[in-house]
């Protein structure tokens, strides 16, 4: 964990920007997996590891607005559990790591509480994502379960993503080890893109090295020669020469920092012309959006940049046609991009979605777009040194997408559905880096992972 500084400094920044009351942040319990004693790994509530840092199931953080304490409820192991799980830490030796003094059981947590309610002080709680932290919290506040998102507290939400979006050194450092474990697992499924090989040894391989580095990984490995879909968790395909294969994943550190990085390959090591073609298209709206990523521009228009690269790219071979902005604009890009660029990336892959999309991506300046494909894109507002955003185009060929828009003769003055037809078993590319928003542009974290059709192949050469 980080210095007890770096949490008190935190929790005093959370109490600043809040009105009155008490802050309260739950930490994950053990999550169960077939029955109540076998638990999936152990993950933190990413909100409790920024202000608490403890990686302990069943503890609970208070942050006391206005007398300026803080506090960590939870209950000291007893013999029977010492004997399955060897010594533990007591709870007060544990909290004084992240600055706190103040520590008292579960149980008292409720006394802590009820006198809170009976003094009538605000009693703030972000939302809730898991079932166990939703009875607690309705537990202890005396609150519907099926209605609690109701009572989340708007200005901790604003306050904790003013706070979590803007990265320090330590947590962009933490992001980039992430990102090293990555390069270990993408290098490997390059080098095992062989024909004959099953998809699943793949991911086997990738997610074996994440938990080498000393964690899982940081969302279920997205890995297909279909790549056309996009979160494509089946695994079951032999490797066939001809085919692309989307590799999409990430690691976490033991700080619960995440990398979220995606390559896409040609199985067997060499890229096609078609698929070069493709690839390079891609691989520019990547550069373009990279490129255009600073300090007060509007990630929707890095966005557009990525989505008018594609157009250009498309229309030089015959795919699309018409004027490439006329045709961004009316959406007609989306029939081979249906996503957005990216999202922010910290704690969780998806940082901070847990909140409300909407208050991470968007702010009184910028509203999500309805438009089929962009109302996806997770970030559009404007961007500020510290951010941590990914970067994550693509292009693919979605059979069932491509027949619908046919039928409906949908956006024919932009899309020529002749050529298309050659591509509709193709697949699909992504191509995702993490990105930092510097005081004057933008650096892409990590150690570079192979991403141009030379570094490809040449790191596919030396197979596996
Ligand atoms: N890496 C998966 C996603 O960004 O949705
Ligand atoms: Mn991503």
């Amino acid at each position: 964990m980080f210095n007890p500084e770096i949490y008190t400094e935190r929790r005093n920044a959370l109490r600043n920007l809040m009105p009155s009351g008490l802050i309260l942040l739950p930490g994950n319990s053990e999550a169960a997996y077939n029955y109540p004693a076998n638990t999936y790994t152990f993950r933190q509530d990413s909100n409790f590891s920024y202000f608490f840092g403890l990686e302990n199931p069943d503890f609970t953080g208070i942050i006391d607005i206005d007398n300026g304490i803080d506090y960590i409820f939870g209950n000291d192991f007893e013999i029977d559990d010492i004997i399955w799980m060897g010594p533990q830490p007591k709870v007060v030796d544990l909290a004084v790591k992240v600055g706190i003094k103040n520590t008292a059981s579960l149980s008292e947590l409720t006394v802590f509480i009820n006198n809170a309610i009976q003094k009538r002080r605000p009693i703030h709680f972000a939302p809730t994502y898991r079932a166990e932290t939703t009875l607690q919290v309705c537990g202890l506040l005396g609150l519907n379960p099926l209605r609690i998102r109701d009572y989340a507290s708007l200005p901790l939400i604003e306050a904790v993503i003013k706070l979590r979006s803007v990265k320090s050194e330590l947590e962009i450092a933490e992001i980039e080890k992430a990102i090293g474990t990555a390069w270990h697992m993408f290098t490997t499924g390059m080098r095992m893109a062989y024909p004959g090989r099953k998809e699943q040894e793949i991911v086997g391989a990738m997610e074996g090295i994440s938990i080498a580095h000393g964690r899982p990984v940081s969302f279920p490995i997205i890995l297909s020669t279909n790549g056309q879909i996009l979160h494509n968790h089946h695994h079951e395909n032999i490797l066939q020469e001809g085919r692309m294969m989307v590799m999409d994943a990430g690691s976490e550190t033991s700080l619960n920092y995440c990398s979220d990085i995606t390559r896409t390959v040609p199985v067997g090591g060499k890229f096609s012309q078609k698929q070069r073609e493709i690839y390079e298209i891609v691989l520019n709206a990547n550069l373009n959006g990279i490129a255009a990523t600073k300090p007060g521009t509007f990630y929707r228009d890095c966005h557009t940049v990525a989505c008018e690269t594609i157009a250009t790219g498309l229309k030089d071979l015959g795919l699309m046609k018409g004027d490439v902005k006329e045709a961004v604009v009316a959406g007609a890009h989306a029939l081979f991009l249906p996503h957005g660029l990216g999202h922010m990336l910290g704690l969780d892959v998806h940082d901070m979605e847990g909140l409300g999309q909407i208050h991470v991506g968007y702010d009184s300046e910028i509203q999500p777009s309805s438009q089929f494909g962009t109302a996806y894109l997770r970030m559009g507002r404007r961007l500020q040194p510290g951010f941590v955003i990914t970067n994550e185009p693509g292009i693919y060929f979605i059979p069932e997408l491509i027949d619908m828009w046919k039928a409906e003769k949908k956006y024919a003055e932009f899309l020529n559905y002749d050529k298309i037809e050659e591509y509709r078993n193709f697949g699909g590319i992504r191509i995702e880096d993490d990105i930092l928003v510097t005081a004057d542009g933008h650096r892409v974290l990590g150690k570079p992972i192979p991403k141009t059709v030379a570094e490809v192949e040449a790191t596919m050469a030396d197979r596996l």
